[in-house]
């Protein structure tokens, strides 16, 4: 559903201002990669040239969300940008109550806090490093149901977020709905590629939990880009504008959990969202611990007024299709070269499935951590592992050995060119031809939390 008459997915926008990137030479790109211990997270981002470790807070803001910066009203209480805020949460999701946080993860901190007792079980359609951090933390275990489609790169089902009902059916058997305080479900299943959840599972997951008493807390990072898939391919939904699907998919929940940096192009923020008085009352209550005044939470005002206009630009249609149109772009000329990649491409990146890319190199070797590396070398592209070193351990101090070990190729939104996607494709492709030369990684330094932020490697 294109509607551009020009191009299938042109940019609608033009630049107003641009930023100089620094261009390396392969000596200087080799000595950043050691002194970042093979992993990108730790690479200063000045000697990167094309940066795709992640779509979050990379965004580039329109020039009305920058002159509603200047429109910031810093007052402690009461800011006039927190009502505007308020205001436009209300109007495009439709959640009854706003506490705004400083981005996503403090959201999820208060939530899990609130509603999670030592030993509740957290359903959910696949893992988010921070989502099931802070759920664990407040003592709570997380249970996978996403769908098996979704632990399979190469399967092109169309809605690979979504729920299986009969593993949710099961753990209720097992455990009893007391025992799940709510259902963690996300849209545009990050871990998973990106992949969006159906409009038919959400109701039929909705009818579930109505009937066991069981919530739906949503992760809504990424809902305009589930909306765009949703238009695309769900039947009955092509002539929906995406403001209206993303309204419908609030609708079926009964809370949020936003980190702002994705799809609502601020550099930074995040909110808690809730349709129950007595939930909002205690996250009122906590966020002044945690994040600061409930009418701030972490905010400077003008970074709330930000938001509350990328809130509206991020369910444009047009915005949404090029958005969506150049990760496509990018992935199509990737699979044009026989790069492995997730299938269906997802939402806000391509996946690089290292596994098939690097089969020679065993899991606890790295494969992904190693491919991030190497297409640095190449170009100065920046990518992130998704795969075994995110993963992290279990309680029991066990690695996770994921199916899915992937590199992401993030795409920042309105900041690269059609030229720049043709560069990491080119580079990636090169290093696909010269894979057998490659050899694994051994960790050298663990962090003991999220530890795929400032683990360090060695070369085999
Ligand atoms: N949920 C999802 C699905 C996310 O992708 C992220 C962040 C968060 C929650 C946490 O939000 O960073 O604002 O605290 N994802 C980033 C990424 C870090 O690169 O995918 P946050």
């Amino acid at each position: 559903m294109h509607k551009s008459p020009y191009h299938s997915w042109a940019e609608p926008y033009k630049i107003k201002m641009v930023e100089l990137l620094k261009m390396t030479s392969p000596q200087q790109r080799k000595k950043a990669l050691k002194e970042a211990g093979y992993n990108t997270f730790l690479l200063r981002s000045e000697d990167v040239y094309i940066d795709l470790l992640t779509d979050s807070g990379t965004s580039a803001m329109s020039d009305r969300q920058w002159a509603g910066m200047m429109l910031g009203d810093e007052a402690y209480a009461g800011s006039r940008n927190f009502y505007h805020l308020e205001e436009v949460v209300k109007d495009v999701y439709g959640y009854k109550y706003l506490v705004p946080t400083h981005q996503g993860r403090g959201a999820e901190n208060i939530i899990s806090k609130i509603l999670i007792k030592k030993g509740d079980i957290i359903p959910g359609n696949m893992y988010f490093t921070t989502t099931r951090l802070h759920q664990e933390l407040a003592g709570g275990k997380f249970e996978d149901i996403i769908i098996d489609e979704a632990h399979d790169p190469e399967n092109e089902f169309p809605f690979k977020g979504n729920v299986d009902l009969d593993k949710l059916d099961k753990l209720v058997k097992k455990y009893g709905a007391s025992k799940i305080p709510y259902i963690s479900i996300a849209t545009s299943v990050n871990m998973a590629g990106g992949q969006p959840i159906s409009i038919a599972n959400l109701k039929a997951l909705r009818a579930y939990t109505k009937k066991h008493g069981i919530r739906i807390i949503h992760d809504m990072t990424r809902v305009a880009e589930n909306a765009h898939f949703i238009q695309q391919r769900e039947a009955g939904y092509s002539k929906m504008p995406i403001r209206s699907i993303v309204k419908l998919i609030c609708s079926l929940t009964d809370g949020a959990t936003m980190s702002a940096k994705k799809d609502a192009l601020v550099n930074i923020g995040g909110f808690l969202a809730i349709n129950e008085w007595d939930v909002f009352e205690e996250a009122r209550n906590m966020v002044v611990v945690y994040e600061g005044l409930h009418t701030y939470g972490g905010l400077a005002g003008r970074d709330m007024e930000a938001m509350a206009i990328g809130i509206l630009e991020s369910v444009n249609d047009d915005h949404i299709h090029a958005r969506v149109g150049q990760v496509v772009y990018l992935g199509e000329k990737m699979i044009s070269f026989g790069i492995p990649i997730v299938k269906p491409i997802g939402g806000h990146g391509i996946f690089v499935d290292a596994k098939k890319f690097l089969p020679h190199i065993p899991q606890d070797q790295f494969p992904a951590q190693t491919l991030a590396a190497a297409v640095y070398l190449d170009s100065g592209v920046r990518t992130m592992e998704r795969g075994v070193v995110s993963a992290g351990r279990k309680a029991n101090g066990e690695n996770y050995f994921p199916k899915l070990e992937l590199v992401r190729f993030t795409i920042p939104r309105r900041v690269y060119t059609q030229a720049h996607m043709d560069v990491i494709a080119e580079s990636t492709a090169r290093v696909f031809n010269k894979r057998q030369k490659i050899k694994g990684l051994k960790m050298v330094y663990e962090p003991k939390y999220l530890r795929f932020f400032q683990a360090r490697f060695e070369e085999i």
